[in-house]
This record gives structure tokens, sequence and C-alpha cells, in this order.
């Protein structure tokens, strides 16, 4: 079979160290075929590693997208306040779409997205790669053979570490919300997702509590400074210090070992957001100059350090979803319990184990290999793309899947934002009103 072709819609952290490396690995599969990328250092470098002559390397969607349809499918990876522009020109040039989350950053332009697509008879599939790793297939999987019965409660938490809450939603592209999107989509759109994954329904009303409680100027110790670099006397026992997480690279001692042989830090996120100069002196001039220099205590962000949602589900089901940024480590932990048992769930970067506890009978244990690129879930969707594209097996997921998630998200943090609780008749129905005057 033909390789499927793709156009790449920004060459950053995503576009070109998750996807784009399937094609490298992959060539009988996916082949890029033309890239947009404003960055020079990044246009070059997918254009030399996927063999891309000059005319098919463009500075913008824009200028892409002018060219007409060059390929079947698309990869949208820019940032989350340019989705909606190039996804809606790639499905009307007749691109199936490959969409980064969070679709959008506002729930009409979700709605609209998701019209669009099925108006064009395009497949557009979100970046929701959690679906496609080994432990949360195989949760699902369990959850559907019904080996703790009907599910009754949820309890599903993300537990952001410490560095990467500093990394993302203190000091990066996603601490504001004017620029980006409240937390509670940016990073829970996934979780969200595999909550309404596994229970198979709607969600019928959804409440939410939190708030930017620690990462705040008023928390700032006597003798910082606002940037870690610039003669902080608390830098050296510091959790968040930037010289700790991107010049020492603490919280990864593998990653450590290969900066001290190779003079650089590894080509993975998070040093390749950082800076495209990953040697000591490169990340030292961008601790000096770039935003990751900052001391979390000194910077603009706005977006909530934690945050619970709570909802019910059609049937009656309740559901509890905890967001929080000062984990010690990165990991995700859930509890489903159902007529017959409890089901324990735990995933982090190295795999998962799933433990079922039925209340009569012998329990059961699943680990799950962790594999990289999120737990394989960054060749899962690729591979499950590629497959529907090529018309042989349906999308593990549709928009309006996905869909669902993100009006959750939205619909708890307007909850959060105005105390209330929200019926999602209610608030779906006033969306599809506001959809049908686009229209
Ligand atoms: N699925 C996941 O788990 C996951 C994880 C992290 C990030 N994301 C999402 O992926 C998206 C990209 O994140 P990232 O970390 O790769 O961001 P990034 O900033 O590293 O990459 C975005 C790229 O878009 C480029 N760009 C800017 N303007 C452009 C234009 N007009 N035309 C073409 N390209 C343009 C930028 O130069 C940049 O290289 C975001 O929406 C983010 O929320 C998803």
């Amino acid at each position: 079979m033909k390789p499927v072709e793709f156009v790449l819609v920004g060459a950053g952290s995503r576009g070109a160290h998750a996807y784009a490396p399937y094609a490298v690995n992959n060539p009988n599969d996916a082949r890029i075929v033309a890239v947009a990328e404003p960055d020079p250092v990044r246009r070059a470098a997918i254009a030399e590693a996927h063999d891309i002559a000059d005319e098919y390397c463009f500075t913008s969607y824009e200028a892409l997208f002018a060219k007409g349809q060059l390929a079947e499918a698309a990869i949208i990876t820019t940032q989350d306040a340019m989705h909606v522009e190039p996804t809606l020109l790639a499905l009307a040039q007749g691109y199936h779409v490959l969409l980064e989350k969070p679709m959008a950053p506002d729930p009409l332009a979700c709605t609209r997205l998701t019209l669009a697509a099925e108006k064009a008879g395009r497949h557009l599939v979100i970046g929701h790669v959690l679906r496609y790793t080994d432990f949360f297939s195989t949760l699902h999987d369990l959850l559907q053979a019904g080996k703790i019965g009907d599910i009754v409660t949820v309890a599903h938490r993300e537990n952001v570490a410490h560095w990467h809450m500093a990394h993302s939603f203190v000091r990066g592209s996603w601490r504001n919300k004017a620029e980006s999107t409240p937390m509670i989509l940016a990073k829970c759109c996934h979780d969200l997702d595999i909550m309404v994954w596994n229970l198979g329904r709607e969600c019928t009303r959804i409440s939410s509590v939190g708030n930017l409680n620690f990462y705040q100027k008023k928390n700032a110790p006597a003798g910082s400074t606002s940037r870690c670099l610039d003669g902080c006397t608390v830098e050296a026992t510091c959790p968040w210090s930037a010289k700790r997480i991107y010049l020492d690279l603490e919280p990864w001692p593998e990653a450590a070992k290969v900066a001290q042989q190779t003079g650089e830090a590894p080509n993975v996120w998070p040093f390749n957001v950082l800076s495209n100069d990953r040697s000591y002196a490169g990340r030292v001039a961008a601790l000096q100059d770039s935003p990751y220099g900052r001391c979390v205590f000194h910077c603009d962000n706005d977006v909530v350090d934690h945050q619970i949602v709570t909802m019910e589900f059609a049937g009656g089901i309740s559901a509890s979803l905890s967001m929080h940024g000062l984990s010690n480590d990165e990991d995700r932990s859930m509890r489903y319990d159902g007529t017959t048992g409890t089901l324990h769930g735990y995933f982090n970067a190295n795999g998962g184990r799933i433990e079922i506890k039925p209340h009569r009978g012998t329990p059961e244990v699943y680990e799950v290999d962790g594999r990289s690129g999120h737990g394989g879930g960054d060749t899962g969707i690729m591979q499950s793309f590629i497959a529907a594209v090529r018309g042989t097996a349906a999308p593990k997921s549709s928009a309006r899947e996905s869909l669902e998630s993100h009006l959750l998200a939205f619909a708890a943090e307007e909850a959060r934002l105005s105390h209330n609780v929200i019926e999602m008749d209610d608030y779906k129905a006033a969306l599809r009103a506001q959809a049908d005057q686009l229209a």
C-alpha cells in the first residue's frame, strides 16, 4: 500500500517530535511532503529529515494552504489559539486532519470545527493520545468486559509534577488564559475524554472548584529575584529553580547523563522547547532571555494550580476529576467502583498497573509496559489515523466524541468561575443556538 501523504502545519515540540518521526520510522505508512513553520531552524530540520524540496517548505499555514491541496492529510500542531483557521482551511480543501488537542480555545469554535468536518465528510481526529495507549486500552476493555459490574462512581486524578506545572502552566505557553486556554482544558481534556469513553454515556451536570493558590507573588521567598540566575539567594534549595530544571536536569537523571556525555540536552520535550540550542551555554542564554528563566513566583500566570470537577452522568453515575500542579512525580491515578468490584489504575511515564478486586473471587493484576511518547499514544494515534485515511479501519474517536470532553472542560471552567452547577442539556442547547446563528 502507498504511504499516506501529509502536510505538517507547525513543526514545534509536538509536530516535529511526537508525530513527524512516525514517517521516518514507517516510510511505507506515512510521508511528509510539505511543512509550514515560521522558525527557520525547525523548518530546515523537518525539510532535511523528510527530504522536502524548498518549494514545499512554507513560512506559515496561510502560505501552504494558498497552494491548494498538496496531500491527503494534514497534521496541525500549532499552538492552541491557532487551531481553528488552519483546520477550517484544510477541511475545506479536502484534507483529513489530525489536530492537536485542544480543538479550539472556546466551545463555539470547537462546535464549528466538528460541523465543518462532518459537512466536508473528512476525518477530524483530535490528539487525545491517551486513548491509544496500552494502559488506557486495557483499562477500557476490562471495564467493558464487566470486571467490576456496573460502574457506580469514578475518582480520577491528574497529578502534574511541580516542574511540569512550572514549565507549562506558570512560565510557559499555557500560563495565561488570554494567550492559550484554561488549564482544565489544556491538561485535562485527555482525562475527561477517557472518562466519557469508559462510561459510554453523557454527563448531565457538572460543578467545579479551584483557583491559583500557590504560584503567586505573595508566596515569593525573601531573597528571590525575578529570574533564577539573577542572584536569587534561595535558588540552591528551590524545587522550581530554572537552574535545577534546565541546566542541572535534576528531574531527569538519564538526560543529565546524556548532556554530560554529548554536551547537549537530548532533543526531546521540554529541552527542545527551551531553545533550539540545547548546549549548556545555549540553555543559560535561554534562561537569561526567555520566559523559562523566570522565578515561578514572579510570572504573569493566571491559570489555576488546582481544580476539582464533579460530574453526574446519565444513569446516576457520579464522577470526580482532581487536577493539581504540586505533585512530586508526574502520574495519573484512578479508581472505579462498580456493583461487583473495585478497579484501581496507576499510570506514569514508565507504564502502569491495574488491579481488579472483585467483591467475591480472585483479584487480578495487569502490569502494562511503558513506551515512550505518552505511553505509546503518539505512535498509536498515527497508526489509527492512517488506517482511517486509508479506509481500512474506523477512527478510534470522531470529532464529535472529542467535542463532548471539550464541552465538559469549558462547562467546568464556567461552573468554577460562576459558582454554579451547569446542566449540560441547557449548556449544549445554548451552544447549538449560537452555532445555528453562525450557519
Ligand atoms: N496531545 C498531547 O498530549 C499534547 C501535548 C503537548 C501539547 N499539545 C498541544 O499541541 C499543540 C502544539 O504544542 P507544542 O508544544 O508543539 O507547541 P510549539 O510552540 O512547540 O509548536 C507550535 C509551532 O507552530 C509554529 N507556528 C506559529 N505560527 C505558525 C503559522 N502561522 N503557520 C505554521 N506554524 C506556525 C511555531 O513556530 C511552533 O514551532 C498545542 O495546541 C498543545 O496544546 C498536545
